[in-house]
C-alpha cells in the first residue's frame, strides 16, 4: 500500500470537475484517506513549490495557485503514486496520452488540473504538509 498526495487546483475548481476526477481515483481502487478545501498561502506554495522557486514560471505558477481555493487529497492504495501519475498525464496537456485527466480537461503547462505526488517519498512529506494526523482516516 503507497499513499500520495493531490491537489486540485483552481482551473479544476473553476470547471466543476473535482467529482469527476475523484471518481477516476475510486475506479483505480484508490481510498481517500483526506479531503479538504483551502485558500493556499504564500507560504505553503513557497514550500511546495521549492524546486520551482528561481524558474520564470514561479510567479505565474503562485498566482494561478492562488487563484481560487484548491482541494487537497489524500490517496491510499497499491502503486498509488504511480496509478495517479499515469491517469494525470504529462505535464503539458498536449503532450499528455489520450484518456489521461490533463489531455481532457488541461488547458496548457500551468493549468493542468491536478498536483500528484512523485514519489512515495515526496508523498509522504506533502501529506505532512497538508493534514494534521487527526484530519487523515486510518483503517
Ligand atoms: P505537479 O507537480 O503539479 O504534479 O506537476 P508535474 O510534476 O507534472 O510538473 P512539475 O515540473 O513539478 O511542475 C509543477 C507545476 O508547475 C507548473 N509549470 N509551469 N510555465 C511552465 O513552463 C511550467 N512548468 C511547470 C505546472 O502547473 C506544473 O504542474
Ligand atoms: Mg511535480
Amino acid at each position: 500500500m503507497q499513499k500520495t498526495l493531490v491537489i486540485l487546483k483552481p482551473d479544476c475548481i473553476e470547471q466543476n470537475l473535482a467529482g469527476k476526477i475523484l471518481d477516476r481515483f475510486a475506479e483505480k481502487e484508490l481510498k481517500v484517506l483526506g479531503i479538504k478545501m483551502i485558500q493556499l498561502s504564500d507560504d505553503l506554495l513557497e514550500e511546495h513549490y521549492e524546486h520551482h522557486k528561481d524558474k520564470p514560471f514561479f510567479p505565474g505558477l503562485k498566482e494561478f495557485m492562488q487563484r481560487t481555493p484548491v482541494i487537497v487529497v489524500a490517496l491510499q492504495g497499491e502503486n498509488a503514486v504511480d496509478t495517479v501519475r499515469e491517469l494525470a498525464g504529462a505535464t503539458n496537456p498536449t503532450e499528455a496520452a489520450e484518456g489521461t485527466i490533463r489531455k481532457h480537461h488541461g488547458t496548457d503547462v500551468q493549468e493542468n488540473v491536478l498536483h500528484a505526488s512523485d514519489s512515495a517519498e515526496n508523498a509522504e512529506i506533502e501529506m505532512k504538509r497538508f493534514f494534521k494526523p487527526e484530519e487523515l482516516f486510518e483503517e
